[in-house]
């Protein structure tokens, strides 16, 4: 490599970027699908178990691999465990980076479709929601388009650099939606008949708890969190001096946040807007990954000034997915950059050039659509995550990780925190995976 290593320039930068990457469509249009999918509050319980159990400490976990290689996130492996093969839990993060952006691409897509109608007025005169998406996902070359028009936002942010890029535009972005979040979820709990709603939300019914509920549960707390495949390797290679435990703390409370919101803002609406009340659950469900689509512009016709409420929103949505977009592509990018010595330049336009043709077998084909989300999230993420456990609770030299947690000793964690991290990380997040993921499979 012959230019020097940058780095985020500040505290608030550090946590804005990793919280760019974590909040995105993945909170605000899977997350509302997935609740709906797996009837409700149980499912909500056991996301924020993984979160708790799973998410931070293993977030911790990519950053100490991260800032204690300063390299991508298969050279980190290499730096980290040379003349090993943990190489491959990078290279398998490598792949899972693509074929996430193979499908997420498309989604960013709709997202800019979307933003489209609300600025023309044409989604307020709507009457019929579900045919405007079906309308929509039923035209590849339409998704096509605007999922081209996005990967190659996403490249020239990453071309761009990453501090102006990812930084700047995270700092902006995030303190606008979650207002804007804040707002509509205050606008759906005031609508008439949303209560129902709230109690799919948040009272727990045993008669929904099936098989898949836990594998469901855990892929998207991965997918959400971006972590189990090196995203958070490759930003704390740029991270100088922040605290982990705090940090990791901060991103995932955020990111739940803003995960529970859009739930707050899709179901009591969804509720009360209905025409049948008696079949809104199935409703709900097949939805599908079309439910942010289909019921927020309907809430948006519930307000004053709807079609500014639509814009303002759709554009913020493509936002955030932006900044997820920009770490997605940066991991593979770097990885490219780094391993093969490409110039950045050529790095990216031969990832997008990947990308883009994914996302046009997406596009296409939403079975492959289906197939890419399903095994990403539940199959090569939890991987990821089960290896990055086992690797720093058991591979890395025990005081190389504290010194990362504890950032060479100047951060007071005490010896029974440390403890306790390296327990989780060695015994019950890999167990726990393990049993959640074969539980999945067979259930
Ligand atoms: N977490 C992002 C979202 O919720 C998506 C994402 C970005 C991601 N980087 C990732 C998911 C890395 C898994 C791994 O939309």
């Amino acid at each position: 490599m012959t230019e020097k290593r940058v780095t985020f320039a500040s505290k608030i930068g550090i946590v804005a970027a990793a919280a760019g990457s974590a909040v995105g469509l993945g909170n605000i249009w899977r997350f509302p699908s997935q609740t709906a999918d797996s009837g409700g509050a149980l499912f909500i319980l056991v996301y924020i178990g993984c979160i708790l159990f799973f998410g931070i400490p293993l977030m911790m976990s990519e950053f100490i691999i991260g800032r204690g290689s300063r390299a991508n996130s298969a050279g980190a492996f290499h730096k980290l465990a040379p003349g090993t093969q943990w190489k491959w839990v990078g290279r398998l993060g490598v792949l899972t980076g693509f074929v996430i952006m193979g499908f997420y691409m498309v989604v960013c897509g709709w997202t800019l479709d979307y933003v489209l109608q609300a600025l023309t007025g044409g989604l307020h005169n709507i009457t019929d929601f579900s045919a405007n998406f079906n309308n929509l996902r039923s035209n590849p070359l339409r998704q096509t388009g605007w999922m081209i028009l996005f990967t190659l936002m996403t490249a020239f942010f990453i071309l761009s650099g990453v501090k102006k890029g990812i930084e700047q535009s995270s700092k902006i972005m995030m303190p606008i939606l979650f207002l804007l979040l804040i707002i509509l979820a205050l606008r759906s709990v005031l609508l008439d008949g949303s209560s129902a709603g709230l109690a799919f939300l948040f009272r727990p019914d045993p008669t929904h708890l099936k098989p898949t509920l836990f594998l469901d549960a855990m892929g998207q707390a991965f997918f959400s969190l971006s972590i189990g495949m090196g995203c958070m390797i490759t930003y704390g290679s740029y991270f100088n001096n922040t605290n982990f435990t705090q940090t990791a703390v901060q991103v995932s409370f955020l990111d739940t946040l803003v995960a529970i919101l859009s739930g707050i803002i899709i179901f009591p609406s969804a509720f009360a807007l209905t025409s049948n009340p008696d079949t809104i659950t199935e409703e709900l469900v097949a939805g599908g990954p079309g439910l942010l689509f289909i019921t927020l512009p309907e809430l948006f016709n519930q307000m004053p000034l709807s079609a500014i409420w639509g814009s303002l929103f759709f554009c913020l949505l493509a936002l955030a997915a932006l900044t997820s977009s920009i770490s997605l592509m940066e991991v593979v990018t770097l990885y490219i950059h780094e391993e093969y010595q490409f110039t950045r330049k050529r790095s990216t336009l031969l990832v997008a050039t990947g990308v883009i043709l994914l996302g046009i077998g997406s596009s296409f084909s939403s079975d492959l659509f289906n197939l890419m989300d399903l095994v990403s999230a539940k199959v090569m993420l939890p991987l990821g995550g089960f290896f990055i456990s086992l690797f720093v609770g058991w591979y890395l030299d025990q005081k190389m990780v504290a010194a990362q947690i504890t950032n060479e000793g100047t951060i007071r964690l005490g010896i029974g925190f440390l403890k306790a991290y390296i327990f989780l990380l060695r015994y019950i997040a890999p167990l726990a995976i393990l049993a959640v993921f074969i539980y999945g499979l067979v259930g």
